[in-house]
């Protein structure tokens, strides 16, 4: 969303105590005390990363090794994501099991999945260990292993009590993940919390007999290593994710597309040949419109206690003059060279030049706790400034 350019440089001149305090004073003087313009700019960033207060830090476990694979998969060290394809929803969320029983048996709390989120895919991890050393020598070489979900059997009027989702052969000697899809469980228990009753594994022979429980084990949250435990991945959608702005200026001019409220920098606009400031007069006419670096540091805004990464990101902002003529490394719009004739020839009175912004923006990813200490990988719309023209 292209608020969200505004918001970072925003905020960034608030939080951070750069040379660039002017613009921090003329806007908020001294009607507002800093503690609330900084408490407001936090508020309205976790809105840009789709919260309404920051989890709680506690004590924090380590990350699941899948989900840090998956975040240096999706992204590269600066949060930046790679290809936009990879993933085909905007959220990743893992779950650990919450019942920690003796049996084959799951439950999981997704309490902090979101109402509007749309769930595509869901898995089940499970680490099948070896088989005890004691009956190594078992004349099975494949066992059967089926995921059922646990269902209220007075509700339903069904006596069995549980239902199919996933069920298939596993060599018996073999160590690993083993991951089976559930989405169609997920999704209902989503619909109906109180649906959620859990998950059953259970393990047979290809005779269809209950399977020794020592030649077939998987790990569990009360045994194992917490690297081992069962575990529950959703691939989800929050329907956040926007039309790219590169795509909405692609080709020809679409009437409503680019909106008249484009993002600026704060002194952007009418007000911007008044409003001079040591900051304006940094990049007066010599220095033509450029992407600069922006760094936006999670540890100063006090968010690296649940932010698992990027401890921050070069957001990059966009700052220069767009004078006439503009040249093709402008990258100016059509719109932005008729502007820039009719302010050289003077033909209307109060046209600008054209403004430096961002042309460009690429997403980035997050990897951090939420409330209830699961692992989230998220990944946010247009927070990287990819490349600037004058528009
Ligand atoms: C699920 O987690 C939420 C938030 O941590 C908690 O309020 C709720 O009681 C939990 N539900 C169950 C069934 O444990
Ligand atoms: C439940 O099942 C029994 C027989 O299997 C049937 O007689 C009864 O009508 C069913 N009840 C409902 C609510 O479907």
């Amino acid at each position: 969303m292209l608020p969200v350019v505004f918001i970072v440089l925003t905020l960034m001149r608030v939080l951070i105590a750069r040379p660039s305090m002017d613009y921090f004073e003329n806007r908020f003087n001294s009607a507002e005390e800093p503690k609330e313009v900084r408490s407001k700019a936090i508020k309205q960033l976790l809105e840009v990363f789709g919260m309404e207060d920051p989890p709680l830090t506690r004590g924090h476990k380590q990350p699941p090794q899948y989900m840090l694979d998956l975040y240096n998969t999706v992204a590269d060290v600066d949060g930046v994501t790679k290809d936009p394809h990879l993933l085909e929803g905007n959220t990743v969320r893992s779950f650990f099991d919450k019942l920690h029983s003796e049996q084959v048996e799951y439950m999981f709390n997704l309490s902090t999945v979101g109402k509007n989120e749309k769930v595509l895919t869901a898995e089940l991890h499970l680490f099948k260990l070896r088989p005890q050393s004691s009956v190594a020598f078992n004349r099975h070489h494949y066992c059967q292993v089926s995921v059922y979900q646990l269902l209220d059997g007075d509700k339903m009027n069904i006596s069995q009590g549980k239902k199919l989702l996933s069920s298939r052969l596993i060599p018996v000697h073999s160590n690993g993940w083993e991951v089976f899809t559930i989405t169609q469980a997920v999704r209902s228990w989503i619909l109906d919390k109180s649906s959620n009753l859990g998950l059953l594994v259970t393990v047979r022979t290809l005779a269809g007999s209950q399977m020794d429980s020592k030649v077939l084990r998987f790990a569990s949250g009360r045994h194992h290593h917490h690297s081992k435990q069962p575990m529950l991945v959703l691939f989800t959608d929050d329907g956040r994710r926007t039309a790219s702005l590169e795509t909405k200026t692609q080709g020809r001019y679409d009437e409503g597309s680019l909106p008249a409220t484009l993002p600026m920098l704060p002194m952007a606009g009418a007000g911007r040949r008044s409003a001079r400031s040591a900051d304006y007069e940094d990049y007066t006419e010599g220095t033509s419109c450029q992407r600069h670096p922006l760094y936006v540091d999670f540890e100063e805004i006090g968010w690296s206690g649940w932010i698992v990464s990027p401890r921050g990101y070069n957001a990059y902002h966009c700052k220069g003059s767009c004078p006439f003529p503009l040249g093709q490394n402008m990258r100016p719009t059509n719109h932005a060279t008729v502007q820039s004739i009719i302010n050289a020839l003077k033909l209307t009175k109060g046209i600008e030049t054209p403004c430096c912004v961002p042309d460009k923006l690429y997403s980035i990813n997050l990897l951090y706790f939420d409330d209830d200490e699961n692992v989230v990988l998220k990944q946010y719309d247009d927070m990287v400034a990819g490349s600037c023209g004058c528009h």
